[in-house]
């Protein structure tokens, strides 16, 4: 695990999409697992910024999405997939083509589930994957108490995470009770993992999943045990380390 300290959100962003970039210019057809949520999208910023200064090059980049709601539709403007399209793909030339994000529209879990690996494996796996921590350590949909094991699945979202995603619907009572997610494995088989964290409501989870013990209930901790974690911090989220 390597622990990269930034001094605010901006500097963190800068040194995440540096990362990323460095990783889309050794290998320009990489696969890179993407992530929504707050933390990564002055990660995004910083990446459109130096795709439009002529710096980096998607256009045969494929992409992964961690997680989508179950019984979204893709236009619906809080689908994942709409979230990564404005905030990111609409920016940069990636072809469409190449962009994955579970099908929340196919109720059928064990089918979108099904399918969804299998995009994975046919791309060749995950070069690098982008990750933020919610604050009871869950990554991508993967609540305490989550299977290591698992590839994608079907969860149901816990009441923290429900709660914290609150913030992005008009009414709590909107908030999709279930989400595709990839599993743990699928996340740990990436050949590189990226987490972002920042702000003080992170530092106590960010000890507990990096310092702590490597258990279930907290899903991030099992990032302890990958070959080649980096974790890029604000001086908020470091805080406590
Ligand atoms: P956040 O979400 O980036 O909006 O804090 C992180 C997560 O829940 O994975």
């Amino acid at each position: 695990m390597k622990i990269i300290c930034a001094t605010d959100y901006a500097d963190m962003s800068r040194k995440a999409a540096n990362i990323l970039s460095a990783q889309v210019i050794m290998k320009p057809n990489c696969v890179l697992g993407l992530a929504t949520g707050g933390t990564p999208v002055g990660t995004y910023r910083q990446l459109i910024e130096w795709y439009n200064k002529g710096d980096v090059d998607f256009s045969e980049v494929t992409t992964v999405n961690l997680d989508e709601y179950r019984g979204i539709l893709k236009d619906n403007p809080q689908s994942y997939w709409y979230f990564m399209h404005k905030n990111f793909f609409d920016f940069v030339n990636i072809a469409p083509e190449r962009v994955h994000v579970p099908d929340g529209a196919n109720l059928d879990a064990d089918a979108a589930c099904k399918e969804y690996d299998a995009v994975i494996h046919q791309v060749g796996g995950i070069d690098l994957q982008l990750l933020g921590i919610g604050p009871d350590g869950h990554i991508g949909f993967n609540e305490p108490n989550a299977a290591f094991e698992l590839g994608t699945h079907c969860v149901d979202l816990t009441e923290s995470t429900i709660e914290a995603n609150t913030r992005f619907f008009e009414k709590k009572e909107d908030v999709p009770h279930q989400a595709y997610t990839m599993g743990i494995k699928s996340i740990m088989q990436a050949r590189k993992v990226l987490m972002v964290a920042n702000g003080a409501n992170k530092a106590d989870i960010v000890k507990t999943a990096f310092f702590g013990p490597v258990t279930p209930e907290v899903p991030a901790s099992i990032l302890q045990m990958h070959p080649d974690f980096t974790l890029v911090l604000d001086a908020e989220a470091a805080a406590k380390l």
